[in-house]
């Protein structure tokens, strides 16, 4: 397996690699940019093409093109590899025992979907009725089929098998792909076909919709050994370039949304496929950009996943923006039909989501009685709990105190009590997002310490463990490079110090956390928890 990473390495450099996901300008004998994780006010993304290496300062992560493959698409080392060596043309299957069987398995199943996308193509060529559908009905135009692959998968029940089988595929092969239905015959019959295709561009399943009103509607690929739905992100393929050049990503409910809305010039938009929104499809998407806005339909369906959505982004950390305004259309791709424009405008003017969901329980409860001022407070305050800016919580709850009809302070005073019960009792998830930051920052400033101690011979009163990897080191050069070659020894020496501090304090701090978490659990016995107590007050004032 270190032979072919090497074999990769070799291949790819490591500019190469990197500029797929943000732009990079030369600044010496690096190369320098905006964080991918969107954390920077200035470009503190180095990259150096010598070593092979990046390094982030404001998030403190770094690597190869492994690690930063992985990080920023949110993938297992297995995956980027997989992913890397098709981009290098290197066959990994050559290099592994184990899994020379899998992935020569995952080949065969990922050329039969290729050869059965370009038949689906040659098959709409050929049908009058459905390039009806296709252009007509569905107002596609050429460009957009060819880009997005569109097909159709004729009604007789094998033929597709029949086509794949006389190219040499077998039929456990077609069943990797998922192309067969339990019967053995194909899984899509008299369908237009939409091809999955992965950020690599391999067709890796298809999203196929009926041409009347039969059900279901959409018929998806399963996963398989290729496509996992709960990763997936449908049109981020194509939509990748867009989403880094504009800074932003529309997520919209439906397949045919996605491809209207590029047709449209809003080439930013994409959709999870056959299943809901999950965390790993909004965190890959927060790698990308924190400009993330949700443009899901209009129904009861489409409201109850965009509260789903605001709630799981809250959790996670991250902000979302929402569109809304449909004019009374039901989804994006309706809106467009009726003018392109109109989608593009609203595209620009999203909500953040608190006022979003704010505006949703306002239509939703009768503000003119007391049960529902209540009932409407209740949920606005918890709401506003997710607002960190004070400048922008302020502002709602003006709005809300407002509609409410009552003075700031008497809902400052319903939010101190809801407070103390939410305290009570945090979020178990919130937390652990706190954590994180935490312990990163302690990762970031034992890694400045050890490159001054490596790079700057300048000793350290901590023990720290020396790292042993190749990658490691050469980031830690990296490091030491930017930001501390130009120190005197006297500097150096003064910001040991510094960092020494610094990062005893952090070590404090998350201590208190761990201790603070254990205060949390349901079944902690008095005498514990006194115990943790006294620990937490004694950590509290070796802090100051
Ligand atoms: P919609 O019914 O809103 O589809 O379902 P749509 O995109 O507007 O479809 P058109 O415009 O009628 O062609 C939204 C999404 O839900 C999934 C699909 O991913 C679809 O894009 N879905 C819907 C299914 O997986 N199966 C179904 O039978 C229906
Ligand atoms: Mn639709």
């Amino acid at each position: 397996m270190n032979d072919a990473k090497e074999e990769i390495r070799a291949r790819l450099p490591v500019e190469d690699v990197i500029s797929q996901y943000i732009e990079l300008k030369r600044a010496g004998r690096t190369l320098k940019g905006r964080s991918p994780w969107g954390v920077d006010k200035t470009p503190s993304f180095m990259v150096s093409p010598e070593k092979g290496i990046w390094h982030d300062f404001s998030a403190n992560k770094g690597g190869d093109i492994f690690t930063f493959v992985m990080e920023v698409e949110g993938i297992t080392f297995k995956e980027a590899l997989e992913k890397l060596a098709a981009q290098a043309g290197v066959d990994i299957s050559r290099y592994s025992g184990g899994d020379a069987r899998l992935a020569k398995r995952k080949a065969r199943a990922r050329e039969a979907l290729e050869l059965a996308t370009k038949y689906y193509q040659y098959c709409l060529s050929k049908s009058r009725k459905v390039a009806e559908y296709v252009f007509y009905k569905r107002n596609l135009n050429r460009g957009t089929v060819k880009e997005f692959r569109i097909g159709y998968s004729p009604k007789e029940g094998k033929a597709c098998k029949k086509f794949l089988l006389s190219r040499g595929f077998s039929e456990s092969e077609l069943k990797d792909a998922g192309l067969l239905n339990r019967f053995g015959g194909d899984m899509f019959r008299g369908r237009m076909m939409v091809p999955f295709i992965d950020t690599t561009g391999n067709v890796i399943g298809y999203t196929a919709r009926v041409l009347d009103k039969s059900e279901p509607k959409y018929l998806n690929t399963q996963d398989t050994l290729l496509f996992n739905k709960s990763r997936f992100i449908f049109g981020l393929a194509q939509a990748k370039d867009a989403i880094r050049k504009s800074g932003f990503v529309v997520i919209v409910e439906g397949n045919m949304d996605v491809i209207s809305s590029h047709q449209a010039g809003v080439k930013e938009a994409v959709a999870t496929s056959g299943t809901a929104m999950t965390e790993q499809h909004l965190k890959a998407l927060s790698r990308l950009t924190d400009d993330i806005r949700l443009a899901y339909d209009g129904d009861e369906a489409g409201v109850k996943a965009t509260e789903r959505a605001i709630m799981m982004a809250g959790d996670l950390g991250i902000n979302l923006t929402v569109i809304s305004d449909y004019q009374g259309a039901k989804d994006p791709d309706e809106l467009i039909q009726r003018g392109a424009e109109f989608w593009c405008k609203a595209v620009e003017e999203r909500k953040p989501a608190v006022e979003w969901l704010l505006d949703k329980y306002e239509e939703k409860v009768d503000l003119r009685t007391g049960f529902g001022k209540r009932e409407y407070s209740d949920i606005a305050l918890r709401l506003l709990g997710y607002v960190k800016d004070k400048v922008e919580r302020a502002h709602y709850e003006e709005l809300v105190a407002e509609r409410l009809d009552v003075s700031r302070e008497d809902l400052h005073e319903k939010a101190d009590d809801l407070k103390k019960k939410l305290l009570a009792k945090p979020k178990r998830r919130l937390k652990d997002v706190k954590t994180n930051a935490t312990s990163d920052k302690v990762a970031g400033l034992e890694d400045n310490l050890l490159a001054i101690m490596i790079y700057g011979g300048v000793d350290t009163p901590l023990e720290l463990e020396m790292p042993e990897d190749e990658t490691k080191l050469d980031e830690l050069e990296l490091v030491f490079d930017n930001l501390y070659k130009k120190y005197t020894k006297a500097e150096l020496e003064r910001e040991v110090k510094d960092l020494c501090a610094a990062l005893k304090k952090e070590t404090t701090k998350s201590e208190i956390e761990v201790l603070k978490s254990e205060l949390e659990a349901d079944d902690l016995k008095p005498e514990r928890e006194k115990e943790i107590l006294k620990k937490i007050y004694e950590l509290q004032k070796s802090k100051k």
